[in-house]
């Protein structure tokens, strides 16, 4: 019994662990190598929500395509606040507002319990990464 119940510790320690989860990823880039610095960015703040393939809705809509896109129109996507609306398109000002501070720019958005990204260099690196997960 004693055997059985240290088996399931270890088992449980391991998923708790973040960087143990990740590590089937397989060569996850490091921090600070040129464009996959916004990949990486991307994977820290938004990844638990957003995808960017398209029509890959998660808890947040997909991200494919969406610099240049009007807000609020990912298609089968039913999770909306209703804050975003077709009159505002997404472009790297909006982008970098929105993703700030959510809240601030649709008060009862649902993109929670995500706070913002503080820090603009990171947001930055994000937008840059946005663009290029895109066809065009
Ligand atoms: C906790 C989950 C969550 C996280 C983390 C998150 N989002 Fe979202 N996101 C959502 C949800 C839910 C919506 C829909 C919001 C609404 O309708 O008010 C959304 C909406 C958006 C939209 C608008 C899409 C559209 O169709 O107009 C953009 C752009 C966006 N998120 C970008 C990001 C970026 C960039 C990050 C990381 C910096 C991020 N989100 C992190 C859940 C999340």
């Amino acid at each position: 019994m004693p055997k059985i119940r240290h088996a399931l510790f270890a088992t449980a320690a391991l998923v708790a662990s973040p960087a143990v989860a990740n590590a089937g990823e397989g060569a996850a880039p490091q921090p600070g190598q040129g464009e996959d610095a916004g990949q990486i960015a991307f994977n820290t703040h938004c990844r638990n929500c957003h995808s960017t393939k398209p029509g890959d809705n998660r808890l947040g809509p997909t991200l494919h395509g969406i610099v240049g896109a009007k807000a609020g129109q990912v298609k089968g996507f039913g999770g909306y606040s209703g804050g975003l609306t077709a009159d505002m398109t997404w472009d790297e000002a909006t982008l970098d507002k929105f993703i700030a501070n959510p809240t601030a720019m649709i008060s009862n958005t649902t993109m929670k319990p995500f706070g913002g990204v503080a820090d603009a260099e990171q947001r930055k690196l994000i937008i840059e990464f946005l663009k290029t997960q895109s066809d065009s």
